[in-house]
């Protein structure tokens, strides 16, 4: 069931069976040279919503803007401050905490997203663990879908070192799978630049500087990536695994303590 799509009484309802949600959360900003702006959100939320197939399962309206002040140079990115994004984490969990909601899975397509969503995290359970601890302590869950085994295999096998870290070409392909025809013929470049590993892990969980400095040594948005080779049926592919990835994640995170 998708929240917007659902009545209150539908989720009155819902909340009888279940206390869980799933929150996809993404990004807007550039994904190199022919990647969709809303990638990150796209992906998520593709994901997200292919999980209640044949199962009791919410999906709440996507966080399409993250943290992603480092694509600032790249015109159509929008970036939240950290801290607004986990002002935004804390009100979109309390309102739905105050119904009765208990289970929140946040559903992650853009690393910038890890640190401030976690502190997020952190400051919830900290306004409980400050009372001393009560019977309305929540849990919280993020995972970003390239965590989940299946999914994660598939784009080593397919795209091996250009998968890269960023504009990579398997959230390209999930969302051409997802929005078809929306992908812009790849533009004119110099092919695949390779980044040195070392500074890939350096850089991961979208560690970087500022916008500018950030242009200048990543001039086209791609981060080692080789996006001229995402192809949509590779997307359907990846996107299918995400999917059972997280149904299977998300049944454990309810069966849990
Ligand atoms: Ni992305």
């Amino acid at each position: 069931m998708i929240l917007q799509h659902a009545t209150w009484a539908d989720i009155e309802g819902y909340l009888r069976r279940s206390t869980g949600i799933v929150v996809p959360v993404g990004s807007t900003e550039q994904h190199g040279p022919d990647g969709l702006i809303g990638t990150d959100a796209i992906c998520a939320e593709a994901i997200a919503r292919g999980m209640p197939a044949h199962a009791d399962i919410l999906v709440g309206p996507t966080l399409a803007l993250g943290a992603a002040q480092f694509n600032l140079g790249f015109p159509g990115t929008i970036s939240l401050r950290a801290a607004t994004l986990m002002a935004v984490v804390q009100d979109y969990v309390a309102s739905l905490a105050a119904q009765g909601f208990r289970r929140f899975y946040f559903l992650n397509g853009h690393g910038g997203n890890i640190a401030p969503v976690q502190a997020a995290f952190h400051d919830i359970h900290a306004a409980a663990s400050l009372r001393g601890g009560d019977a309305s302590a929540l849990s919280l869950r993020l995972r970003s879908w390239w965590e989940y085994p299946a999914a994660d295999a598939l784009r080593r096998q397919l795209y091996g070192e250009r998968e890269g870290i960023h504009a990579t070409p398997s959230e390209i392909a999930i969302a051409m799978a997802a929005v078809p025809g929306a992908r812009r013929e790849a533009a004119a470049g110099p092919g695949w630049v390779r980044v040195p590993p070392e500074e890939l892990r350096e850089l991961a969980g979208d560690r970087h500087v500022d916008a500018v400095r950030h242009r200048r040594r990543f001039p086209d948005g791609r981060i080692g990536s080789d996006p001229a080779l995402a192809r949509a049926e590779d997307g359907a592919r990846l996107l299918a695994a995400a999917i059972e990835g997280a149904r299977s994640d998300y049944r454990a995170f309810l069966a849990g303590d």
